[in-house]
């Protein structure tokens, strides 16, 4: 293996210096550097929260604590420990997602691999930058929904232009954590470009990848505040890899991508008893998501298994063996006259006749079941 940074990473942002102001050197003072509004920010009433002041570009305390954590909880041994360094921080994982690709991609001309079925954003940001989307669609026949190395790696050898790889895990809409044993083999044995591990569901399962990226040098692992920390309204993304892609991700990221007021909270989450709150929080939803899977599958005309897996915090569900027209049916009648939406997922890559439902709160999960048995009832006899 040899991998080289500096062949995967687009020439002009591998030597991009990053954007520099005064406050990098002096922070303190009277602050005349930045052209912000000394008089303070309108409306008069939000005088006091410093918001005519720009944010901090780099982050580190949110960044740090972050770090330790994964630490704290890595399931890796002999690994040097994450640092600040190891991070950059996005406006939620799907910035991440794009400044990933924008590195690494020459419009046009370069490609990225995603595993149908998957999240949307890959090919979204694939297309915003003209790269090319392979596709090597998971292991559908098993219901597994596991990464198929081999053909992964087959597809890799003979396309040199693909540059990125995108795994979720665990996945969206499977649900179904990629064993870490089929992720290594990849990293191992492909020098060629960056695998990228989305995680934004993790903590629903635990056994996160981050500390793997001072361990091999072509991983990145995308995390978020947005699913277990219940933060989606503030725009956390992180992205944990090498020192030396974070020092790049870092120079290309726009400095005030992170704001005060995001920031703040950001900070808030990654406080001792935050983290304890996060995983009982997680357990809770597991909890509930074990409920849901017994009271649903019992139903008739909802098949008895999950698909894919039940490591997020949503379940996979088939109804009548596949049948699109009743799993639609049923999804429109939910919303349109329970007011219960879930997520139809029948058009993805063996999900046919899926819905995927989000785990809610105990009291949102009654109605959620209760509903369901009714509608689905209802369609069932005119069927
Ligand atoms: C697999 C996956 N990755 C990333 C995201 C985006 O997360 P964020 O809110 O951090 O942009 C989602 C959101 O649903 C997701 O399912």
């Amino acid at each position: 293996m040899t991998f080289d940074l500096s062949k995967i990473v687009r020439p002009k942002i591998y030597n991009l210096e990053p954007y520099r102001c005064a406050r990098d050197d002096y922070k303190e003072g009277v602050l005349l550097d930045a052209n912000e509004n000394a008089n303070g920010p309108v409306p008069r009433d939000l005088a006091g929260l410093n918001l005519h002041r720009y944010p901090d570009p780099h982050q580190i305390e949110f960044k740090t604590a972050m770090a330790n954590y994964r630490n704290r909880t890595s399931s890796f041994k002999d690994i040097t420990p994450l640092t600040a360094e190891n991070l950059c921080l996005g406006v939620g994982s799907d910035e991440s997602i794009d400044a990933i690709i924008r590195a690494t991609c020459v419009p046009g001309k370069e490609k990225i691999m995603a595993m149908p079925p998957t999240y949307g954003m890959y090919s979204v940001c694939a297309s915003v930058n003209d790269v090319e989307i392979v596709k090597c669609p998971l292991v559908t026949s098993d219901n597994s929904f596991q990464v198929d190395t081999e053909a992964v790696l087959d597809t890799l050898k003979k396309d040199p232009l693909i540059k990125l790889v995108f795994i979720t895990s665990p996945g969206n809409p499977t649900g179904a954590k990629i064993e870490t044993s089929r992720i290594e083999k990849i990293l191992q044995n492909w020098d060629q470009g960056i695998l990228v591990v989305d995680e934004a569901y993790i903590d629903f399962c635990g056994g996160s990848t981050a500390p793997l990226v001072n361990k091999y040098p072509n991983i990145c692992t995308l995390q978020t505040l947005s699913k277990s920390f219940g933060l989606a309204g503030i725009r956390v993304g992180m992205t944990f890899t090498s020192k030396e892609f974070a020092k790049v991700l870092n120079s290309m990221k726009a400095p005030y991508n992170i704001s005060s007021i995001t920031s703040e909270y950001a900070l808030k989450a990654v406080e001792d008893d935050a983290f304890t709150a996060m995983e009982e929080n997680a357990k809770a939803v597991n909890k509930e998501k074990q409920r849901l899977l017994k009271s649903l599958t019992s139903l008739d005309f909802v098949d008895d298994q999950y698909v894919g897996g039940i490591d997020s915090n949503f379940l996979l569900l088939r109804i009548n063996k596949g049948d699109n027209k009743l799993a639609k049916a049923l999804y429109r009648k939910l919303a349109t006259e329970s007011a219960v939406v879930v997520r139809f997922r029948g058009t993805e890559l063996g999900c046919e006749g899926c819905l995927r439902i989000t785990v809610g709160t105990p009291e949102e999960n009654d109605i959620l079941i209760r509903e369901f048995a009714k509608q689905l009832k209802a369609l069932a006899s005119t069927c």
